[in-house]
């Protein structure tokens, strides 16, 4: 059985990207909502409905576990996800814990960059609270990114320039770690070396969430041990332009990912 990724488009590649390396046996599914990309502007009731058909497919596939690469769509139907099927679940949130933790020393500040619609939600917010006692973490909605990344716009003068509008209002020598809270966004690594200053590091929730797939699947002894492991893209749309889309994009990410 396969285990799946699920994301609006080509963000999740970033976190199936890292269950490759570490999971070289396995056969993974990799799905992306290509009808609605993106989820990041749009209403919480339209995102759950969206995100609700597409798992539906993803059931019929006989997956081991689904791994819900986006957080967007984690943040709006994770709970309701979990109550709907017996498939373990594994969602994403922004990386604000370690972040903070990678801080404590210097005293330096967070900044999280995510979708309006993540930021704008009771699970973010509610994580920032219970973890943010010292008002630490500041939030930056980049509503335009995942339509540029799913244009593969993830370099050149345009995209120096959006990253200085968006950032000119921030003194970056009090920041010392900058969250991708979008799956999305890590296409944007290299580049955002380039922008900001050498002390401040960038994070994301990749590697936590597939260790936690991993600790999951091993805990119910559905690892595989050996052979190679194959990966199969499906689409909303059915479209088979969008799957080279996305074979185009794994190879991106080795780019500009990592
Ligand atoms: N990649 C997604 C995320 O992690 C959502 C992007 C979108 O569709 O707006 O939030």
């Amino acid at each position: 059985m396969r285990i799946a990724f699920f994301d609006s488009g080509i963000g999740g590649i970033s976190v199936l990207h890292e269950a490759m390396k570490q999971l070289p046996h396995e056969d993974f599914l990799y799905f992306a909502d290509t009808l609605h990309v993106p989820y990041g502007t749009k209403s919480k009731e339209e995102v759950l409905a969206f995100v609700k058909e597409c798992v539906e497919a993803i059931h019929k596939e006989e997956v081991k576990a689904l791994v819900i690469a986006c957080n967007t769509a984690t943040s709006i139907a994770i709970t309701e996800l979990r109550k709907l099927y017996d498939m373990p679940i594994i969602g994403m949130e922004p990386a604000v814990k370690p972040a903070l933790e990678m801080n404590r020393s210097s005293g330096k500040r967070v900044l999280v960059f995510a979708t309006p619609l993540t930021l704008k939600e009771s699970k973010y917010r509610d994580l920032v609270s219970r973890i943010d006692d010292t008002g630490m973490v500041d939030s930056l909605p980049l509503p335009e990114l995942v339509e540029y990344c799913e244009k593969f716009q993830v370099e050149g003068q345009s995209i120096i320039a959006y990253f200085q509008g968006k950032l000119s209002e921030y003194d970056l020598s009090s920041y010392g770690t900058v969250v991708l809270g979008c799956t999305h966004y890590p296409f944007y690594r290299r580049i955002l070396r380039t922008i900001l200053p050498a002390h401040i590091q960038i994070v994301d929730g990749s590697a936590g969430t597939v260790n936690r797939l991993i600790q999951l699947l091993e805990h119910r002894g559905q690892l595989r041990g050996e052979g190679r492991g194959d990966l199969k893209f499906m689409c909303s749309s059915h479209d088979a332009a969008y799957i080279q889309k996305l074979e185009r994009a794994l190879h991106l990410f080795q780019e500009v990912g990592v």
